[in-house]
């Protein structure tokens, strides 16, 4: 299957471990530049050397996303680099531990924020070079928003704001040809690959999703399914 991402510029926020190092490398092999923009300078150049080992394009950008300056300023060095960005992957992830019970009001609305302004602030940011190369958009959220997890309701609150937003974006952004999609991990018999999660973000960047937009993908073994007795306990690791 060609998936048509030669040379593609693939901005993936959160890019330099776990799944965003996965989709980094699956980017590389499909001839794509990924752009790994991460706070762990460390985990970003040592993938960055790996994939530039292999005599793949490759960029790295250390800084820390949850300032709206640092998501903008990440966006114009991909552009100052590389000329154009094709694809934004969101996938930075800021967890948390804030439950109803012990949480205050304060912790909550802090831990929200954490975990979504990244999301809206880079592809805000983003918005007028996917324009022009009529790019894409792939959110990574998680099956805790359709689940629930039972200590994580900053994370949760996040995580299904995300999905809300991939459909919301998908029809502002359909008149500009740029498609936004979800992918959804989780643990269904066994946990979620990070190359598993990477196959389908791949999938859904490519020109082979050309006509797939607003949709929310779980990659989950079944977990998601209404008859959970037939898949693996709830609270195994990974929300
Ligand atoms: N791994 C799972 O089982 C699982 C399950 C459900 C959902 N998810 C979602 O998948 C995504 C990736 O998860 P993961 O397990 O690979 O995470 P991870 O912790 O392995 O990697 C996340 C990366 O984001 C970077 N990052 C975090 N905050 C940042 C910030 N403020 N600025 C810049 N970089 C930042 C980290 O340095 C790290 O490299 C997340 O959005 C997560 O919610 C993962």
């Amino acid at each position: 299957m060609d998936m048509q991402l030669e040379n593609k510029v693939v901005l993936i926020a959160g890019g330099a471990k776990g799944i965003g190092a996965a989709i980094a490398n699956s980017v590389a092999a499909e001839g794509g530049i990924s752009v790994i923009v991460d706070r762990d300078a460390a985990a970003g150049n040592k993938l960055c050397e790996d994939i530039g080992a292999q005599g793949k394009r490759c960029g790295k950008i250390c800084t820390d996303l949850s300032s709206a300056g640092q998501c903008a300023e990440a966006v114009e060095q991909t552009l100052r680099e590389f000329g154009a960005l094709d694809v934004l992957v969101n996938n930075a992830e800021i967890d948390d531990t804030i439950e109803l019970q012990k949480g205050s009001p304060a912790e909550f609305e802090s831990s929200v924020n954490k975990s979504i302004s990244h999301y809206y602030n880079v592809a805000h940011f983003a918005l007028h070079a996917l324009k022009k190369s009529r790019g894409c958009i792939v959110n990574i959220a998680s099956k805790t928003a359709t689940t629930g997890y039972d200590v994580t309701s900053g994370y949760a609150a996040a995580k299904g704001a995300i999905l809300a937003l991939t459909r919301e974006w998908a029809v502002e952004l359909l008149p500009y040809g740029i498609r936004v999609n979800a992918v959804l991990p989780a643990e269904g018999k066994r946990l979620t690959r990070p190359e598993e999660i990477a196959a389908t973000s791949l999938f859904l960047m490519s020109a082979q999703a050309s006509h797939i937009t607003g949709q929310h993908i779980f990659v989950d073994g079944r977990f998601a399914h209404p008859d959970r007795a037939q898949t693996s306990a709830p609270h195994a690791e990974g929300k």
